[in-house]
């Protein structure tokens, strides 16, 4: 089994409709179990083979406790070298913070960034979950050792 980890920060739902749909592609493939939550501690990251982090841009950034939680793991010397990760996000006008996070991810955590960001302005459409929905699939496939 291996285990994924949709991580996600949405204040007024549409990052987290996103989410749910990210979490439901990663269920479809067999042999992955999923964990979809708003905050865990940072030393319980270690525990996920992947990691698909969902956050909305607000004022031109990921929101500051995102932020500070992620430096809290980069502190606490939490390892997810080589494990794949990526982000999604729902935003306005300008949708940096999937941006960032996979920055972080990539410079602080070196962890395995395979696919851009995946953003989508305000409230996702089916169009937008169906994309949401393959970015979790394609994550959870990437781990499926080939014979
Ligand atoms: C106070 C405030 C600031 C915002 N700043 C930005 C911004 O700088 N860039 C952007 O693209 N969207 C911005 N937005 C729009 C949100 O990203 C957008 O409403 C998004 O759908 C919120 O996602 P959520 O429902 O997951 O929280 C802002 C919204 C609010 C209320």
């Amino acid at each position: 089994m291996t285990k994924l980890l949709v991580l996600y920060y949405s204040r007024t739902g549409n990052t987290e409709k996103m989410a749910k749909a990210v979490a439901e592609g990663v269920r479809s493939v067999a042999g992955t179990e999923v964990e979809m939550n708003y905050y865990i501690s940072v030393e319980e990251l270690a525990g996920y083979d992947a990691m698909l982090v969902g956050v909305a841009t607000y004022h031109h950034d990921m929101p500051v406790t995102f932020k500070s939680y992620f430096e809290e793991a980069a502190v606490k010397n939490v390892d997810l070298k080589g494990k794949p990760c990526a982000a999604f996000g729902s935003y306005g006008w300008s949708g940096e913070a999937p941006k960032l996070i996979l920055e972080i991810l990539k410079n602080k955590f070196e962890m395995n960034v395979r696919e851009p960001p995946l953003s989508i302005k305000y409230t996702p459409d089916q169009t937008g979950l169906d994309k949401c929905f393959a970015l979790g699939k394609r994550v959870a496939e990437s781990l499926i050792p080939r014979a």
